[in-house]
């Protein structure tokens, strides 16, 4: 009987009500919304009423097929390498002619390093990769997410994926630390140069989260983190999901944030550091 009660409950919450979706006739865009973070997240903004989520992705097949579980009715796959402006600038003008308008660009597509990346040994070709994609690349799509709005006069949201990484350091991962901490400077200065359009600005920093960028293996990557991160989050008894991080950007999408802006907030379950044992 409890049981039946409890599924009910989960239920309710996972398939909002229309009294209860939030993100009601919303045009959206999520970069990076093939998988992980960006998947779980254009899936909920789905379920929150939104008019059409676009998943801006490198990864076709994958973000195809995201697409389509959602509905082509209402989300749409565009192509798209946000390391390139040009490729940005169309996918943002793309979204605006097809759908009308944009209310919200969550900019969330992000790379790893592809070494330890330690200062002794910093490898400065894969240190120029992950500043194009992770700080060029956000800045990008904030800038044509911001003209989109300004021009369109939509009191529009835009959300950053930064990082736990985004104000602490780490034994390695220099460049990725580097990058996430760059994403916070521009959350701030974007948030108050944007203000005056009544465009918020704001990011969320996940901490560990088991996603293909961990382990292209789920259970390998959960099991990773539970290992190395669990030990260091205060909070105990709750296993990381990227479901906790697509639910603080749905709070920072829609009006229940309507007077938070330049603002970080933490998915962390209070990690205490970043101490990683490699
Ligand atoms: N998983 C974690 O523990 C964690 C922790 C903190 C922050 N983050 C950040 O969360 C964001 C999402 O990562 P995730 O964990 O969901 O990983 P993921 O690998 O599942 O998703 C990242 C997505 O970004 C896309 N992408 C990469 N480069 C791109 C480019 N140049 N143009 C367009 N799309 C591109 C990938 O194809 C992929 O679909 C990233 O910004 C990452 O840095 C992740």
């Amino acid at each position: 009987m409890e049981d039946r009660n409890e599924s009910k409950v989960n239920e309710a919450m996972s398939t909002p009500n229309s009294c209860m979706k939030r993100l009601q006739g919303k045009v959206v865009i999520v970069t990076g919304g093939a998988s992980g973070i960006g998947e779980a997240t254009a899936r909920l903004f789905a379920d929150h009423g939104t008019r059409a989520v676009v998943i801006a992705d490198i990864q076709d097949e994958k973000g195809v097929a995201v697409a389509e579980a959602i509905g082509l009715d209402k989300c749409s796959f565009v192509k798209c390498d946000i390391s390139d402006e040009e490729q940005v600038k169309a996918m943002v003008d793309w979204t605006v002619q097809k759908y009308g308008r944009l209310d919200v660009m969550f900019s969330n597509a992000g790379t790893p390093c592809r070494s330890a990346q330690k200062v002794l040994d910093l490898d400065f070709s894969d240190f120029d990769r992950v500043f194009r994609i992770n700080v060029r690349g956000m800045a990008v799509c904030v800038k044509h997410a911001a003209r989109a709005m300004v021009e369109g006069r939509v009191r529009g949201n835009i959300i950053c994926t930064a990082s736990a990484a985004a104000t602490r350091g780490c034994m390695r991962l220099t460049d990725y630390v580097m990058s996430k901490h760059a994403v916070l400077g521009l959350v701030r200065a974007a948030s108050q140069q944007l203000g005056a359009h009544g465009i918020r600005v704001n990011s969320v920093s996940p901490g560990a989260i088991p996603t293909p960028m961990i382990s292209a293996n789920l259970e390998e990557a959960s099991s990773y983190v539970e290992k190395n991160y669990g030990p260091l989050t205060t909070l105990k008894g709750i296993t990381s999901d990227v479901k906790h991080v697509a639910n603080a950007v749905l709070f920072l999408a829609s009006d229940d944030s309507t007077f938070i802006t330049g603002h970080d907030l933490p998915v962390d379950g209070g990690l205490i550091s970043l101490a990683n044992p490699q």
